[in-house]
């Protein structure tokens, strides 16, 4: 099936809205570190350009989890594919994902990392689907709130694709 991307937030607007969201976790955690967790791959392009806006000390590692489902929805059941390479323990962690859709792939992901004894844990995203909320999950720090749309680009893939896409664009399909 062919699709169309059609731009949602532009390169500019993206950028200029992570530039905000880290200036505002530089001042929420003004004299601590920070441990930034990325769940990879989505939130990769996103922590890159987010950790350059904290001037705070900035640790950084990196989680994979996968939820099976069909095309475009999470199933809940989440895989750990990459755990994390060092302890959280007593640390000020802040988790970077993409998108949080469900809540279910955070809302698992959370309960894991919280039984590691971290002194804080929050949680940033990109982006926030809240229509397509089944579970609780506690969103500390929000780039966009879109509607229940599927997108790509900045980490967000279709089938593996456009996530280079600098900016966040909807999936049209024909
Ligand atoms: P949740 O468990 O339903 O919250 O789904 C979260 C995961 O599903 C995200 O980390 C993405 O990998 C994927 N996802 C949800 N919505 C989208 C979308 O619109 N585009 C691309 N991936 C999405
Ligand atoms: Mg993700």
């Amino acid at each position: 099936m062919a699709e169309r991307v059609k731009v949602l937030f532009s390169e500019k607007e993206v950028d200029a809205r992570i530039r905000q969201m880290g200036e505002q976790i530089s001042s929420d955690y003004k004299g601590k570190k920070l441990h930034l967790i990325c769940v990879l791959k989505g939130g990769s392009f996103f922590m890159c350009e987010l950790a350059k806006y904290i001037t705070v000390p900035v640790t950084i590692d990196f989680m994979s989890v996968s939820s099976y489902g069909g095309d475009t929805k999470s199933s809940g059941i989440v895989k750990i594919i990459k755990d994390l390479d060092e302890s959280i323990k007593d640390k000020d962690v802040l988790v970077i994902e993409d998108i949080v859709d469900s809540g279910r792939t955070l809302n698992y992901l959370f309960e894991l990392l919280k039984q590691r004894g971290p002194k804080s844990l929050t949680l940033c995203t990109l982006l926030d689907k809240p229509d397509g909320r089944t579970v609780g999950v506690q969103v500390d720090y929000t780039g966009f709130e879109i509607p229940d749309k599927f997108v790509v680009g900045y980490g967000l893939d279709y089938h593996q694709l456009y996530r280079n896409l600098p900016y966040i664009g909807t999936v049209e399909l024909d």
